[in-house]
């Protein structure tokens, strides 16, 4: 993403400390932040703080005295490419929804075209108060984004829904805010991570898959504007931002769920690392050792879910796989496009094991018109060359 202008409004809520962090990652990515700090704001963290962090002058007063011959809050208003207010108090929440423009905060978010997202925190049953509800309605209804606080310990002592959103994910919202939405109509079901199959009741076979991949291509598609569900296996990671995320566990409990909903997606990549073998009985009790050397444990194959969604598709449908390969990179992924009759496979070279839990990878993007070798990048920036090859 090249380097654009974000207005980080302050308003006085306890949660203002969290904001230092917002700037911080966006001013680290390499963005200009511009914060705008209310005079309340002020009594929670000093305009020092943010100064320090973004390295530019934070703005708390309309009537001081510009660097340049300008209009501040237009000139601010006009490099905006986003804003987000956070956190968000009833105060700002109720001036914006009624056109109050009083001091430099108000004024420049009167004047901003850009898109603005607002962030409420407060005490929850200030939050639920009708009055600051209608509000929110009315602004969202006017285009702002308005993100649902997150539920927790408010500072006030109770615990509710009024806590402003943890920094990455506000991070998240701005920089979603900032991606053009080229996927815009597209429905994407995307799979991820390991499956885990059962053994006995405290044993499974599983795989390294850390999901990342498939996390990443959820991620990208809901940031380009379509509208993402993700089918994850167990991983540790946070689910990304308005996706959809529904849980799975074996390839059968996989198989079942991507079949049963796979006509409503326009496009479905199968990045999950799916087990091809699950044991053919699953012990009801803990297997013991019986003073055994071994243990036989019979497998029997699992469902080809890609090959059955391939079998199922229509001309319409996009489907794109995975090939983990360890050896004849290229030709066995050439091998399972035609095999499984897919649109797109992405070749990855897994006799690297460094790349499992990796945010990076190198892979080769395999279609029958084409081949894209793609160096060592983030599996983010590997999500946007699928979505750039699907054009
Ligand atoms: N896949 C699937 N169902 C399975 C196994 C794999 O849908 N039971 C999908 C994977 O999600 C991936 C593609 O098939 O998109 C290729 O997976 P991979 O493990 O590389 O290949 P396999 O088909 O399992 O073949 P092999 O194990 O022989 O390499």
């Amino acid at each position: 993403m090249k380097k654009k202008s974000i207005l980080l409004g302050v308003t006085g809520g306890i949660a203002a400390y969290k904001m230092a962090s917002v700037a911080s990652s966006l001013t680290k990515k390499g963005h200009e932040v511009h914060v705008v700090m209310t005079e309340s704001a002020q009594e929670f963290i000093s305009p020092v703080t943010f100064r320090a962090i973004t390295g530019l002058p934070v703005e708390t007063d309309l009537f001081s005295e510009p660097e340049k011959h300008e209009v501040k809050h237009i000139s601010l208003a006009d490099k905006t490419d986003i804003a987000l207010i956070g956190p968000a108090t009833a105060n700002i929440i109720g001036k914006i929804a009624n056109g109050i423009a009083d001091d430099l905060l108000s004024t420049i978010i009167t004047a901003i075209t850009a898109p603005v997202i607002i962030a409420p925190a407060m005490n929850v049953h200030m939050f639920n108060n009708p009055i600051i509800q209608d509000n929110l309605d009315y602004l969202s209804d006017k285009g702002y984004k308005i993100l649902a606080p997150s539920e927790g310990m408010l500072a006030c002592g109770y615990v509710g829904k009024g806590r402003l959103p943890e920094p990455n994910i506000l991070v998240e919202y701005i920089l979603k805010g900032l991606t053009t939405k080229d996927l815009k109509g597209k429905k994407v079901l995307v799979t991820a991570g390991p499956t885990k199959e059962e053994i006995d009741p405290v044993r499974y076979l599983t795989n390294y898959s850390s999901g990342k991949m498939g996390y990443a291509l959820a991620k990208s598609a809901s940031y380009r504007g379509a509208e993402v569900k993700l089918l994850s296996g167990p991983t540790s990671l946070d689910d990304p931002i308005e996706v959809e995320v529904e849980k799975i566990k074996s390839a059968d409990d996989l198989y079942e769920k991507v079949i049963n909903q796979m006509e409503e997606f326009d496009i479905i990549i199968m990045a999950a690392a799916v087990a091809d073998f699950t044991p053919e009985n699953i012990s009801e009790n803990k297997i013991k050792k019986n003073n055994e050397d071994y243990l036989d444990l019979r497998l029997k194959r699992t469902k080809d879910i890609i090959k059955e969604i391939s079998k199922n598709k229509d001309e319409n449908q996009t489907v794109i796989g995975f090939a983990a390969e360890s050896k004849d990179l290229i030709k066995n992924a050439r091998e399972k496009l035609e095999k499984k009759n897919l649109d797109m496979i992405v070749a990855n070279d897994i006799k690297n094991k460094e790349i499992f839990g990796s945010d990076e990878s190198e892979v080769i993007i395999i279609t029958s018109e084409k081949q894209i070798d793609v160096s060592r990048s983030s599996k983010e920036d590997i999500a946007n060359k699928i979505f750039d090859l699907l054009k």
